[in-house]
């Protein structure tokens, strides 16, 4: 595991940037996973900011979702396909066919899960995930007790994570489940990103580094994971020491 911390949330979040424009530069057809979140506006944002900039085109990239609410309308205010398309695809003017979501409209089928793992197969595997951390650990909606070797699949919402995102539904509207790539599906990718910022991260972010394979804080299976780097602001890192 390599870790980076940044000065400020904003060297952080150009870090994170960089890696992402670096990798579509160099291999154009890459896959990419994205995942959603407060933390990682500020990271599209800058990936569109640099982008239109500097020319860089995404069109022979193709990107997977790591997670989605089950319940909601596609085009739902707080759908992360809706985020995701006004945050990247509508300001870089990408086709939605670059785009795999996971299929929650196949989840009454049970297929869900399979296949969206088939699509990911099919694509090749993917080669740079991004991700983001719960505050009790989970990682895109793997909560706590989840397996390592788990796949895309539905997952019940903790009631912490229903409290840290109940201010996008209105009140009792807030989805209980969701259809969230696995662990194991993205130990899968080639090389992983855990961008954490600000205060609400720093116990998650302690106990990741003191902690190995606890199915308690799924983070820490990250850290088998020959490539992985997390990239922490001075707030997520404010509870651990690094040593030079
Ligand atoms: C959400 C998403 C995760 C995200 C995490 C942190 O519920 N499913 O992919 O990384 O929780 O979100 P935030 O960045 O808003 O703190």
């Amino acid at each position: 595991m390599r870790v980076i911390l940044g000065q400020s949330t904003k060297e952080a979040v150009e870090v994170v940037t960089s890696m992402v424009l670096e990798r579509i530069i160099s291999h154009p057809t890459s896959v990419i996973g994205l995942a959603t979140g407060k933390t990682m506006e500020p990271v599209y944002a800058e990936i569109v900011k640099d982008a239109l900039k500097a020319k860089t085109f995404f069109d022979k990239a193709f990107f997977f979702m790591l997670d989605e609410y089950v319940g909601l309308k596609d085009d739902h205010p707080s759908s992360f396909k809706t985020y995701i398309k006004t945050k990247l695809i509508d300001p870089l003017k990408l086709h939605e066919s670059q785009f795999a979501f996971p299929p929650v409209h196949l989840v009454s089928s049970g297929s869900a899960g399979e296949h969206y793992e088939q699509l990911i197969k099919e694509a090749g595997g993917i080669d740079l995930q991004l991700l983001g951390i719960g505050i009790n650990g989970h990682i895109g909606f793997n909560e706590p007790g989840s397996l390592k070797e788990s796949r895309t699949r539905i997952v019940e919402l903790t009631p912490e994570t229903k409290e840290a995102n109940k201010r996008h539904f209105g009140e009792g509207l807030m989805p209980d489940k969701a259809l969230s790539m696995g662990i194991g599906s993205i130990l899968d990718a080639k090389h992983l990103v855990l961008l954490a910022t600000g205060k609400s991260k720093a116990d998650a972010i302690k106990y990741v580094l003191n902690h190995h394979d606890d199915p308690s804080c799924p983070a820490t299976f990250l850290k088998s994971h020959p490539y992985f780097t997390l990239v922490l602001d001075p707030d997520a890192a404010s509870k651990i020491s690094l040593k030079i």
